[in-house]
């Protein structure tokens, strides 16, 4: 697992973010749960919209990665939707905007791949 971009550099160009790498698979594990979690927690278990709305591949249809991966990232403001910038990369928001545009990934129930 030695894929880590320099990220930093990369921070300003959303249209990189939007061809971004798959992150390695222990950090895709990770990235799962939170979403389940803690995005959970406001789109709902099933991610099908609580206080926020829903984020199936029904819902999203049509909306361009980036411009989710930028309301993940950067969040929304004068709305609830926080941004994530403190726990996850670009390349990141954007791995979890394409999986939901795909149908989220369910957790899996022990070790990876
Ligand atoms: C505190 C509640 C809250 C949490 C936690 C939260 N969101 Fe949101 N999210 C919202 C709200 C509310 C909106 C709608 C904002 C608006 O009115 O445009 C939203 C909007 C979005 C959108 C845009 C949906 C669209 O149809 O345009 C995406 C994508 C999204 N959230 C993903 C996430 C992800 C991924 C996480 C976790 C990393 C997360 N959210 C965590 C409340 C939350």
């Amino acid at each position: 697992m030695h894929r880590f971009l320099p990220a930093g550099a990369l921070l300003l160009a959303l249209n990189a973010a939007a061809q971004a790498a798959e992150p390695p698979a222990p950090r895709r594990v990770e990235l799962v749960r939170m979403v389940r979690q803690d995005c959970g927690s406001c789109h709902g278990l099933r991610l099908t919209g609580g206080l926020g709305p829903a984020l199936t591949p029904e819902a999203l249809a049509g909306k361009p990665v980036e411009f989710l991966a930028a309301t993940i990232y950067r969040g929304r403001p004068a709305t609830p939707m926080p941004p994530w910038q403190a726990m996850l990369s670009e390349d990141e928001a954007s791995w979890i905007a394409t999986q939901l545009l795909a149908g989220f990934p369910e957790e899996p129930p022990g070790r990876t791949r």
